[in-house]
């Protein structure tokens, strides 16, 4: 018997069966407010498993028998969002600072690089490496260059194995480059088989299959592993037991990029945290085997990097190809609407994912937004502020003085640093950055207020009294419910009662 209706099957406890099973043999974890997404397609998996009950539709689909049915869910249920070139920032790290160190230290070694792009869906940031690197070593058919490209999902893994893609994964990408690496097939853009061929895919799952051997016959571990826009979707605990083996499977002194959303100081805590202009990568100790005894794992060192204005991707195709013209002087005026169109919209979307908590999330579109303009001020402080509530106070640093460098009257992040500052007790520099903040804007409250609380601390007395009184002169003039800084949604009355209790305390 196949039941028609899908209310009488799938309750809520039965998604949750499914839900279950998926986390443990997958890692992507459905919380319970999106437990209803998973509703259909378990419902149409269960229908085309023809089987007469639901819980034998359970035994089937934790069968060998049911791992067709298992792996369809699956791919309906992973989220494949994927293009050319996503994320320039790490591609503009792997350009400017991996990619460089690792072709001089094999040049005059074994000129073998290996790579794993671990969930690489449907294969567009694998061929996006192949490209990058076949334009920064000369005569590459002379080394060993093994991209090993993964996913659970086997639909995706096909479609990468065709390499053939539509207009959609070149979403930000100039058309030149399109021109270069690939030929028009039918509607579609196939890519040239001498990148094609430095890649190969395989089925992989990250959380029950063992490592992929990096092909190059070695020692087996890799160069760079690539894992991003993935652990979004797990649990802390999934991660931190990926992350473990991810270093397992680096060679000493090797490379784990993952997503901005992904940065975690404590989900890769054996790693040392290389602090690039455009974002952080992970890296595997060069003497790994002599610091496991002295270094324990917890101590995390922390290397900043050199901002150089050259770092973005399209300046390696512009050395290579005279032919490509320069896309941000070029872009015309209706190009330029559209992007400013899409900042506003993404941005939109961040703020409710940011309102509602789903921080992660939030996270990946406003790094979405400086993929489109790297100049987007907001979007940068908000990444600030961002970090600055997780603790993150090195990478919160780096996005406010990039908001600086963008805007130099942007008052937020002058603002942000300062909070930072005075976390970390470093009263000086966050009574600095405030007054430039109260300089740009003479009205802005919060930051006389911020001010009297640090001279406090500082026991300037008189200084406090002074801030909190001005504090307390503007406020007065305000409707007692507006809102004063939407950050920390903090409204008039709030910080006047405040502003009084520290002036007759200060
Ligand atoms: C959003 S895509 C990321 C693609 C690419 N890394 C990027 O950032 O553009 C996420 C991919 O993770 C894959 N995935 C999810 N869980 C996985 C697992 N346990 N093992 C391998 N791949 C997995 C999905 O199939 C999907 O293709």
């Amino acid at each position: 018997m196949i039941v028609k209706e899908n209310r009488d099957i799938i309750n809520k406890e039965n998604l949750l069966i499914v839900r279950d099973l998926i986390q443990k043999r997958t890692g992507i974890f459905f919380p319970e407010s999106k437990i209803l997404t998973l509703e259909k397609p378990i419902y149409e998996n269960f229908l085309d498993s023809m089987s007469n009950s639901f819980s034998e539709y359970i035994l089937h689909l934790t069968s060998k028998n049911g791992d067709t049915y298992f792996k369809k869910l699956i791919s309906c249920l992973t989220t494949n969002e994927t293009y050319f070139f996503r994320g320039k920032m790490d591609f503009d790290i792997l350009k400017n600072h991996i990619f460089p160190e690792l072709i001089k230290r094999e040049s005059s070694n074994s000129r073998a690089i290996s790579i794993w792009s671990a969930a690489c869906s449907t294969g567009e940031e694998p061929y996006s490496m192949a490209i990058m690197l076949k334009e920064l070593i000369p005569k590459i058919e002379t080394w060993k260059i093994n991209i090993i490209a993964s996913d659970i999902d086997e639909t995706a893994i096909s479609t990468a194995r065709k390499g053939e893609y539509s207009q959609w994964s070149f979403r930000g990408v100039d058309i030149d480059i399109v021109n270069k690496y690939f030929y028009k097939k039918g509607d579609k853009y196939k890519i040239k088989e001498d990148y094609r061929s430095l890649v190969q895919f395989i089925h992989h799952n990250l959380i029950s299959d063992n490592p992929p051997s990096n092909g190059n016959g070695d020692d087996e571990k890799f160069d760079i592993i690539i894992c991003r826009n993935v652990t979004i979707y797990f649990k802390k605990e999934t991660t931190m037991g990926l992350a473990l083996n991810f270093y397992n499977s680096l060679k000493n002194g090797g490379y784990l990029v993952v997503g901005h959303a992904e940065y975690s100081a404590d989900n890769y805590s054996k790693f040392i945290s290389r602090v690039f202009p455009n974002g952080i990568v992970y890296q595997k100790s060069v003497n790994e085997n002599k610091n496991k005894k002295n270094v324990p794992a917890q101590i995390k060192s922390l290397k900043i990097e050199p901002f150089k204005e050259t770092d973005n991707l399209l300046n390696i195709i512009k050395k290579s190809s005279s032919a490509i013209p320069k896309t941000s002087d070029n872009l015309n005026l209706s190009e330029h609407r559209n992007n400013l169109r899409e900042e506003t919209i993404i941005f939109n979307e961040a703020i409710k994912y940011y309102n509602s908590s789903d921080y992660d999330f939030a996270i990946d579109r406003f790094f979405k937004i400086l993929d489109i303009n790297p100049k987007n001020v907001r979007a940068s402080w908000m990444l600030c502020h961002m970090s600055a509530n997780r603790g993150h106070f090195e990478e919160a640093i780096k996005w406010g003085n990039r908001c600086i460098e963008i805007d130099p009257l942007f008052k937020e992040a002058y603002y942000s640093l300062a909070l930072i500052h005075l976390e970390r007790k470093e009263y000086n520099e966050a009574v600095e950055k405030l007054k430039k903040v109260i300089y740009i804007d003479p009205n802005f409250t919060l930051g006389y207020f911020t001010l009297g609380n640090i001279y406090a601390l500082m026991y300037l007395h008189s200084q406090a009294k002074d801030c909190f009184k001005i504090a307390s002169d503007l406020l007065s003039s305000k409707p007692s419910d507006e809102i004063v800084f939407q950050a920390e949604h903090l409204t008039v009355r709030e910080l006047l009662n405040l502003v009084e209790l520290k002036f007759r305390t200060a």
